[in-house]
């Protein structure tokens, strides 16, 4: 019997992320080859005739799976009804503009678009916070919408998790599929600290670490790191642009691990709820390790934090705990 279609929204669908996003979701690659889906899209007045472009090729692009599209500039038609949110829409950095203005328009976003899940989504509602700062967004969304599950929101660092596999394999010429285990702790910005501590690679002789194989520490724990943090602000000085194609690929992975399942023996990378684990302060969206079973996730617990990363875990907290204080002086 045919699945029941589920509704996604997609908040900035006129924008770059968006634009790559939206045919992602519409052929499968986010809920599976076999889940109907209606698009909810969601952007301000101004991008409207862009948005109704996106819509005109949606429909001309025929998705099998794709049964409806909702393209709007109001918040409260967009969560209508939805069962997936992933949130894009957001003011971009412009010249001129100092960190606190960012932080202002973003957390007045985050806040009224809170509202509009939290009274007109659908029950369970999973939220995706791609839209920079990624990490403090969700935590306001989350704070303006108490009945929505502090366990149903999280923000994307899979993108980061997703570098740092591709700069392994790359390093070992080995398939990326064949690289896991990674973990990118803390920010989506350039104090996140992506750990190979624990990652492995499979090889015809079996699972070896990552560590044993690269065998060059002072890579590992200096040009490694600061590849995977600088990766972004890499791609917009080659592109002009910040990253779309992958930030869209990698809110699928988020997604569908998140629905379907991490595989088993594999953790991925999410900025979720912080209950203390790993003496991460509670109460940031911080990105820690977890596996997804059942739609929810859980965070790895008992691995091994030396030194090294014991300074990095601390100071990617520091940098949110200072975001969360700078975002609620714009809201006050
Ligand atoms: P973009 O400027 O191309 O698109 C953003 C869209 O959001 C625009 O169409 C804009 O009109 C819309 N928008 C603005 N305010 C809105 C609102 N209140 N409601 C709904 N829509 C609104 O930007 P992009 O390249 O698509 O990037 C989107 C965001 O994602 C940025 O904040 C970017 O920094 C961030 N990003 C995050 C990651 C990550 O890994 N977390 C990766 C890449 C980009
Ligand atoms: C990225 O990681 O590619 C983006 O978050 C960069 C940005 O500032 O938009």
């Amino acid at each position: 019997m045919a699945k029941e279609p589920v509704r996604v929204l997609v908040t900035g669908a006129a924008g770059q992320i968006g634009y790559a996003l939206v045919p992602m979701i519409a052929r499968g690659v986010m809920l599976g080859a076999d889940q109907p889906v209606i698009l909810h899209m969601l952007d301000i007045p101004p991008a409207s005739e862009a948005l109704n472009g996106v819509k005109m090729e949606l429909v001309d692009a025929a998705f099998p799976l794709l049964k409806g599209v909702v393209a709007t500039t109001d918040a409260v038609e967009a969560c209508t009804g939805v069962n997936i949110a992933v949130m894009v829409g957001g003011f971009p950095r412009k010249e001129g503009m100092e960190r606190k203005d960012v932080m202002s328009k973003n957390v007045s976003i985050y806040k009224a678009q809170a509202s509009a899940l939290e009274k007109h989504a659908a029950a369970n509602c999973k939220v995706l916070v791609v839209a920079n700062p990624a990490n403090t967004n969700a935590l306001i969304l989350k704070e303006f919408a108490p009945s929505i599950s502090e366990k149903n929101i999280t923000c994307l660092t899979r993108l980061d998790h997703n570098r740092a596999l591709g700069q392994i394999s790359e390093r070992l010429n080995v398939p990326v599929s064949e690289v896991k285990n990674v973990i990118i702790w803390g920010n989506h910005s350039s104090t996140q600290y992506p750990d190979v501590n624990h990652a492995t690679v499979k090889t015809p002789s079996g699972e070896k670490p990552v560590r044993q194989l690269v065998n060059d520490d002072a890579w590992l724990n200096a040009e490694f790191i600061t590849t995977v943090q600088q990766r972004g602000a890499a791609i917009i000085k080659a592109r002009k642009l910040s990253s779309a194609l992958s930030a869209a690929s990698s809110a699928c992975d988020h997604i569908r691990d998140w629905v379907l399942g991490t595989p088993e023996g594999t953790w991925v990378s999410m900025g979720v709820y912080s209950d203390g684990s790993y003496n991460v302060p509670a109460g940031l969206i911080y990105s820690f390790p977890v596996t997804c079973r059942n739609g929810e996730w859980q965070i790895v617990q008992g691995l091994q934090i030396d030194g090294f990363s014991r300074k990095k875990l601390d100071s990617t907290a520091e940098e949110l705990t200072e975001e969360k204080a700078l975002a609620y002086s714009c809201l006050s």
